[in-house]
């Protein structure tokens, strides 16, 4: 026993056994002491017997005190552990086993989105998943989604963003991408709710939406003409992407013809394949300083080159303002001479670059994700000829012989509105929205999800859950007649361009633009699969990027429309 007051003596550092005890050998004496000292006559040996008696008192008290030492360690330690696992294991969403070094890596494939929803069955609408080094919680239910949108939309509004982007160092400008803390977050959402999406604004920019689609219809007339496919896909993408230059700079910058090559919308795309590209840096941060797979690269030439377009344009502007001798009148200003004004004079809000970076965010988000969801209305239409019957009688019925379909008549086409809700529901266009991270612990349904998580809303899980849809699968426009379900953000069975504060600010535009594209390429013509693909063998496969697209391009060939009965 000795041994082991020695050995806690000597870890301690303390070889002085008053040095534990705090007492001195005057301050301990006692009557006992007293009585063992008459009774030695030698005082050599009383004062080896006081040593020793003295010391087996210390002893005692050391060994006590080492035992009280040695069981507050062990209670502290099991306490912070029992809290630690109860704060961690217990109460940390469940998710499917880890290997080491890539975590879940090899359970996430091609479609991510796919992949979790399929998880989310066995461990449940709040999962934990490690992607490499990046803990990450996906959501999977409109209560889970309700949680993160609404609920703790403050904590769970801030990005996760990539290495691509970083790069460019888009996400120190960025309106998607930015804190919404920033004051210039603020600044860039007001800027766009006021020059580009406010209902004054929407209506202002009426005409020219029409304009642009009609020049649509009539490339497809002439591909018509020569009995040719049309490339769904690209036509419409052609399409979104002028109609958003023109509200932008009032020029456009697509091409139909495919023969010559748009160096723009090369641009455009190019930026948001890198952006969507699956990026091994964004998991091992070890690989920041490495670029595997070329995205960064791409990226930057893409943008960078996107960047010093928008100058040209903003240049010869400004060159073209100054030789115009009259101011333009309010009504014939565009996007960019708003830019300009908040650009100029001592209390510039906005420098060139913030310019550059938010034209950027106009541009990716604002072209893909409307044309991509013209093009899978389009595929679900082709594969199931009931609904396109149904919808395209519904828009005769309301258009009329030899007329043109106007953004006001889309109110009165409910079928048409339920078909679009129903591509939403089937393929939005940002399967998993965008990434977000928890800046503080925050829990979701009972399940704790720490600070500095990623954390995604796989909408497109969501969307086909069977205990909130009936065949989820189905292409059922149906579902949605009579009822209140919208895209809006309220209901978070369907949120499409997701809710709360960082809720798509182009919404209002979108949900003017798929529906007014989709009935006028449903009014002029019928469709038919080229090649006499059967409806029920079109492919669906999709592909999964910045937004989800069809993998193979819808082609159609566009049939004139013979007078249609009109009930
Ligand atoms: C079918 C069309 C569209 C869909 C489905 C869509 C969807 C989305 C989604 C899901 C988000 C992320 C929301 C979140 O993180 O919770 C988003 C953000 C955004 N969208 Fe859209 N969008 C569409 C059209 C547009 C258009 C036309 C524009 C502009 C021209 C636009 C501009 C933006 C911007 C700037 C953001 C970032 C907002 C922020 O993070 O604060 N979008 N969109």
């Amino acid at each position: 026993m000795s041994s082991l007051v020695d050995h806690f003596l000597f870890s301690t550092g303390l070889t002085n056994p008053e040095e534990i005890t705090g007492a001195s050998a005057e301050s301990t004496s006692s009557g006992g002491l007293l009585c063992e000292a008459n009774k030695l006559t030698n005082p050599g040996e009383f004062l080896l017997s006081l040593k020793n008696t003295h010391m087996d008192i210390i002893s005692g008290q050391a060994l006590l005190l080492f035992f009280c030492f040695i069981l507050s360690c062990f209670l502290i330690f099991t306490t912070v552990r029992s809290r630690r696992s109860s704060r961690g294991a217990a109460k940390l969403p469940p998710g499917p086993p880890r290997l080491p070094i890539i975590g879940n890596m090899h359970l996430v494939g091609k479609n991510p989105h796919r992949s979790f929803a399929h998880l989310s069955k066995t461990y449940g609408p709040v999962m934990s998943i490690k992607l490499g080094c990046l803990n990450t919680v996906v959501i999977a239910s409109p209560n889970a989604a309700r949680e993160v949108l609404r609920t703790h939309d403050q904590i769970l509004s801030g990005r996760y963003f990539s290495e691509a982007l970083r790069s460019i160092d888009h996400h120190s400008f960025s309106v998607a991408w930015l804190h919404p803390s920033s004051p210039l977050w603020r600044l860039l959402r007001k800027i766009s709710v006021t020059h580009l999406f406010s209902p004054q604004r929407i209506e202002a920019t009426q005409a020219l939406r029409m304009k642009k689609v009609q020049e649509l219809i009539n490339f497809v007339s002439e591909c018509s003409d020569r009995e040719e496919a049309v490339d769904i896909s690209r036509a419409s993408f052609v399409t979104a992407l002028n109609i958003i230059s023109n509200i932008l700079f009032s020029v456009d910058l697509g091409n139909y013809d495919s023969r010559k090559s748009s160096d723009f919308q090369d641009m455009v795309i190019g930026v948001m394949e890198s952006v969507g590209n699956t990026d091994l840096a964004n998991y091992f941060p070890f690989m920041r300083f490495l670029d595997v797979q070329g995205n960064r690269k791409k990226v930057k030439d893409c943008s960078e080159r996107l960047f010093r377009a928008f100058r040209g344009l903003y240049d010869d502007r400004i060159k073209g303002n100054s030789l115009q001798m009259e101011n333009k009148d309010v009504s014939s200003k565009d996007f960019l001479d708003a830019l300009i004004d908040l650009n100029q004079g001592d209390e510039a809000e906005l420098n060139i670059n913030q310019i550059e970076h938010l034209l950027l965010d106009l541009f990716s988000a604002g072209t893909d994700t409307n044309s991509s969801t013209v093009e899978w209305a389009m595929a679900e239409l082709l594969q199931n000829p009931k609904a396109m019957t149904k919808v395209q009688d519904e828009i005769d019925s309301v258009i009329g012989q030899n007329g043109v379909v106007q953004e006001s008549d889309i109110s009165q086409l409910p079928y048409l509105q339920a078909v679009v809700k129903e591509t939403f529901r089937l393929h939005p266009s940002a399967p998993l929205l965008l990434p977000r991270k928890a800046e503080t612990d925050v829990e979701i349904l009972g399940f704790l999800v720490p600070k500095d998580t990623q954390v995604l809303v796989n909408v497109w899980a969501v969307g086909r859950d069977p205990s909130t849809w009936e065949n989820p699968n189905r292409f059922e426009p149906e579902r949605f007649l009579g009822k209140d379900t919208d895209v809006k953000g309220r209901d978070y069975e369907l949120t499409p361009f997701g809710a709360g504060r960082r809720i798509c600010p182009g919404l209002p535009l979108a949900v003017k633009t798929v529906p007014l594209m989709l009935a006028s390429l449903l009014y002029s013509f019928d469709w038919k699969l080229p090649n006499g693909v059967a409806s029920g063998d079109l492919d669906m496969d999709e592909s999964f990027g910045l937004t989800l697209h069809k993998t193979n391009a819808l082609h159609a060939v566009p049939v004139p429309v013979k007078k249609r009965v009109i009930s």
